[in-house]
């Protein structure tokens, strides 16, 4: 069914203008003043509202094999989360571990999605180790449209890759013209700080911290810097931190590195007390990087703001409190992981626009526009336009509420955002012109989402 939205104050990264929008076959076919509909179209009335390109959250994990457990989500609760919130696309971290073929890795997550997901996705696809018949699987997965690649630093001998992998990993990635994403640690740092951690008795999940401290990260990130400048590779770092990783991402910028960055959600707004809560509270706030000092964050939202940090994801990657109690005698044994694909869009607007800190055009930009910019799904997705999938949010700013476990959709028993207040939601979400989404209720298709063909431009 046609769809028309009239009064729309349509916001995108670089415009605000107020007109109708009309869509048919899943596209915005007009957008003009007071634009005529066929009898049979639907039709919403906007006034009072902002209307949003749908938006995308670059790094999310919903089917994930990790530290002895499977994360929370499937792609059909991940997805509605998604849409409830706002996120109308996702890239998920294909997450196939060393000792794993990859290609079998990557028709394996495929299955877990299609069909499954009310959302359009695709996904990162991770390297995780490199040997002869590499290359070759990664050349069919690109030519399927995947056109990202996905390294790990961290995590010796389950993800992480060795330096020479990873050398191995940027050349083909600019061979293919496929960009990089890097989880940026020292994995042998952390492994002997978290074995000397142990070993003096401290087991709790407040040294999940001090085992990768900033240095680590900071390392991590200008090692991946370095060798995308002798590869000629074009990267982009997840979940950054801290300061000591932004000098060093900024750095690399500033001598013409192709790099890009990505903070995450719970970067911004919870800090390194949230894990140092006792027991099974603190596990809750276990991720990596770890949640820093409150510090890190000013420095975080400023660096957002200056768009020194491209994109804000979240990491979404749910382990319920049974899970995190696998950690109960070990920090290193708590599955790390905080849920937020639900939260991105309205904690970023409230902390974040509400609170000036961020213009909305660079909020746009951030939460969609600057993410399909980089992974190949511009102008189609990130934008409103002629032409483009009609993937929108009709965004309620009067609306006042508080994040909870009990009302949100992941499916997790707790929200690592407990009680975070919230002004302003979605109030309709549609993804290629279907309503998914009317105020907080999911009343859309399940199943409808499209695994995105996207073309390596690097
Ligand atoms: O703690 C995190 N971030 N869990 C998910 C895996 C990863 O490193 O992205
Ligand atoms: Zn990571
Ligand atoms: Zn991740």
């Amino acid at each position: 069914m046609p769809l028309l939205i009239r009064n729309a104050d349509l916001i995108t990264a670089d415009s605000r203008s107020r007109a109708d929008l009309y869509v048919e076959d899943e596209t915005i076919t007009r957008i003009g003043q007071h634009l005529d509909a066929p009898p049979g179209t639907e039709i919403i009335d906007a006034t009072g509202k902002l209307v949003f390109p749908g938006f995308i959250d670059p790094h999310v994990h919903l089917y994930l094999p990790f530290m002895s457990t499977f994360a929370k989500d499937t792609h059909e609760t991940g997805s509605i989360a998604a849409l409830v919130g706002g996120t109308t696309t996702y890239i998920e971290m294909c997450c196939p571990n060393r000792h794993n073929d990859a290609l079998e890795g990557y028709h394996l997550w495929k299955s877990k999605a299609q069909g499954a997901s009310a959302c359009d996705f695709s996904f990162h696809m991770a390297v995780t180790r490199f040997e002869e018949q590499t290359e070759g699987q990664l050349r069919e997965i690109v030519k399927d449209g995947i056109a990202s690649f996905k390294i790990f630093l961290a995590y010796k001998n389950f993800f992480g890759v060795d330096d020479d992998e990873m050398y191995q990993t940027l050349r083909l990635a600019k061979q293919l013209g496929v960009i990089v994403t890097a989880h940026c640690e020292n994995a042998e740092l952390v492994g002997r700080l978290q074995a000397s951690l142990l070993a003096e008795g401290k087991t709790g999940p407040e040294w999940h911290e001090p085992s990768r401290p900033e240095s680590v990260e900071a390392e991590g990130t200008h090692r991946f810097a370095t060798f995308l400048e002798n590869t000629g590779a074009a990267g982009y770092v997840v979940h950054l931190s801290c300061e000591g990783a932004l000098q060093a991402a900024i750095a690399a910028k500033r001598r013409g590195t192709r790099l890009w960055v990505e903070s995450v959600l719970p970067h911004f707004l919870l800090d390194r007390t949230y894990a140092e809560r006792p027991g099974v509270e603190g596990m809750k706030h276990v991720m990596s990087p770890p949640l820093r000092d409150k510090r890190h964050q000013r420095l975080l939202w400023d660096a957002l703001a200056a768009g020194l940090i491209d994109t804000v994801g979240t990491d979404h990657c749910p382990f319920d409190t049974a899970q995190k109690l696998l950690g109960a005698e070990a920090f290193t044994q708590i599955p790390n992981g905080i849920p937020g694909i639900e939260e991105r869009v309205n904690l970023l607007y409230t902390y974040g626009v509400k609170r000036g800190t961020l213009d909305l055009h660079r909020f746009v930009d951030a939460a969609s526009t600057k993410a399909a910019k980089l992974f190949g799904l511009f102008p189609r997705k990130g934008t409103i336009a002629v032409g483009s999938d009609a993937d929108l949010v009709i965004y309620d700013p009067d609306y006042r509420g508080v994040v909870s476990a009990k009302t949100q959709h992941t499916n997790c028993d707790y929200s690592g955002f407990e009680g975070f207040e919230l002004e302003g939601r979605p109030s309709v979400v549609t993804v290629r012109g279907k309503v998914q989404v009317r105020d907080g209720v999911f009343v859309g298709e399940r199943g409808r989402g499209r695994l995105l063909r996207r073309e390596a431009t690097y």
